[in-house]
């Protein structure tokens, strides 16, 4: 089955938890300072995009070294971390046990559920309303009607993975990528 970090995932608690403040603080505070203060502070941190942030990260949040990730992720893995701008990604480790030149936006192209890797059946398996991704994330069955996004990774000079755009073709396709 999905292996534990599938579980452990939770993209949206950030964002949950910075909602519950903004209701909280909304009680003690004139609209005009709620506008004005908290909105510029917090929501760049909810919405996280275009942020830059190209680290991946654990679910955590603590930065990933490759060898260590790679110490504990056996070939063929595909394993969500935080990815580009903090977005639910699959890093991939290939049969020779180095890290895959590409990563996988874990966001299912029909309404956005977190999908799932089913290494059983060699797929990604999205559990909201059954669309099927090969193991480069190809859609092979809808509803969906995208394959998953494509990411670059890259490793920086200290050692960390790195998550960065993909504007390039997608190779499993030959067209021009459909996401930006
Ligand atoms: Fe994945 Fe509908 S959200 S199939």
């Amino acid at each position: 089955g999905p292996s534990s970090s599938d579980d452990d995932y939770v993209p949206d608690m950030n964002k949950r938890m910075l909602l519950n403040l903004l209701l909280v603080g909304s009680v003690g505070l004139p609209a005009s300072i709620m506008l004005g203060t908290y909105a510029s502070f917090f929501v760049p941190p909810i919405k996280n995009k275009g942020s830059g942030d190209v680290v991946a990260k654990d679910a955590l949040g603590t930065p990933i070294k490759k060898e260590t990730y790679l110490q504990t992720h056996q070939p063929g893995s595909r394993d969500l971390v935080q990815g580009l701008n903090g977005e639910p990604t699959y890093l991939v480790v290939n049969n020779s046990g180095e890290l895959e030149s590409y990563a996988l936006n874990a966001v299912c192209t029909h309404l956005g559920c977190v999908v799932p890797w089913n290494a059983a059946q060699n797929k990604f398996i999205c559990p909201c309303h059954g669309s099927q991704y090969d193991r480069t994330g190809k859609v092979v069955r809808g509803p969906a009607p995208l394959s998953l996004a494509l990411a670059h990774t890259d490793v920086n000079e200290d050692g960390f993975v790195e998550v960065k755009p993909w504007k390039e073709t997608d190779f499993r396709t030959g067209e021009k990528p459909w996401w930006k």
